[in-house]
């Protein structure tokens, strides 16, 4: 990845942000809305950065949303880049290393996943407390830039134990009963198979989905902390009767949805290291 590109970007960025944010969120499929809680919102449309790739996925608005949330300063991502989308994985993580340049320390990740646990349900949120990387690739591959880490970067505290604890806790006062579970990443674009979802189970994962990995591991290279939650938006192949459908994800997102933002917001809001 060119670094200048990483800092033209950020430069256009920070000169429309009123403030330094530390704290970088990812939306996913049908879960953007948390960006109109927002507080003094600015808005930068990807477009409209150097460097930045758009995403072409359905339910992904494509703009940066600036502000506070959560008495905060956050920039939030609203819409991502999917490796099915045909993109680099240089184009995926870009954002993330421009958040990086911005002062962002800590990343919070969501994302739709299909259920491969037999206790989940349709509807339910899982903290993501480790994930298995089955994309075929990796955002790190190629020259190692020390400026943002090191070439062989360790794994083993990723889900940044801190935080998942703050947000069991958080979820706990509101009620919520939040899973917690492996999150196993696949490129789409076709759902996966029955036969593989039973071979993922056996592997130890509990929901999977064709993103937020790139993400993090890119997050985790450059030092940040990161929370990433999951809204399990049907079960996984095989496991309902009804096939499968990309819409059923995006309506599920914005119903559930609300709940999962409140949980973030709430997270932010009394997580003293944040
Ligand atoms: N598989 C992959 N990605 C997904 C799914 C799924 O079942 N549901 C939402 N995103």
């Amino acid at each position: 990845m060119n670094a200048n590109f990483v800092r033209q970007a950020a430069d256009y960025v920070l000169e429309h942000l009123k403030e330094t944010p530390t704290i970088g969120l990812i939306l996913g499929s049908g879960l953007g809305e948390i960006a109109a809680r927002i507080e003094q919102a600015v808005k930068i449309p990807y477009a409209q950065i150097p460097h930045f790739a758009v995403s072409t996925a359905p339910g992904h608005a494509g703009c940066f949303v600036a502000g506070r949330l959560g008495g905060k300063p956050v920039i939030c991502m609203q819409g991502r880049l999917h490796f099915y989308e045909g993109h680099s994985m240089e184009d995926i993580v870009f954002p993330i290393r421009v958040m990086k340049l911005l002062g962002v320390r800590t990343l919070i990740a969501t994302n739709a996943a299909g259920g491969i646990n037999h206790d989940f349900s349709v509807g339910d949120l899982m903290l993501i407390q480790d994930h298995i990387n089955f994309l075929g690739s990796n955002p790190l591959i190629g020259k190692n830039d020390e400026s943002f880490g090191p070439r062989f970067c360790d794994m083993t505290y990723t889900y940044t134990p801190a935080l998942r604890e703050s947000a069991q806790k958080q979820a706990h006062r509101m009620g919520i009963d939040l899973k917690t579970g492996v999150y196993l990443a696949c490129s789409g674009p076709s759902f996966e198979t029955p036969a593989e979802i039973r071979a993922f189970r056996t592997w130890g994962a509990d929901a999977v989905g064709m993103s937020t990995v790139p993400e993090v591991i890119t997050a985790a290279h450059c030092g940040m902390q990161v929370l990433a939650i999951s809204l399990i938006t049907n079960m996984a192949a095989g496991m309902q009767e009804e096939s499968l459908n990309g819409q059923e994800v995006i309506e599920l997102g914005k119903a559930r949805g609300r709940l999962l933002e409140q949980l973030i917001e709430n997270v932010i809001l009394h997580t003293s290291t944040l």
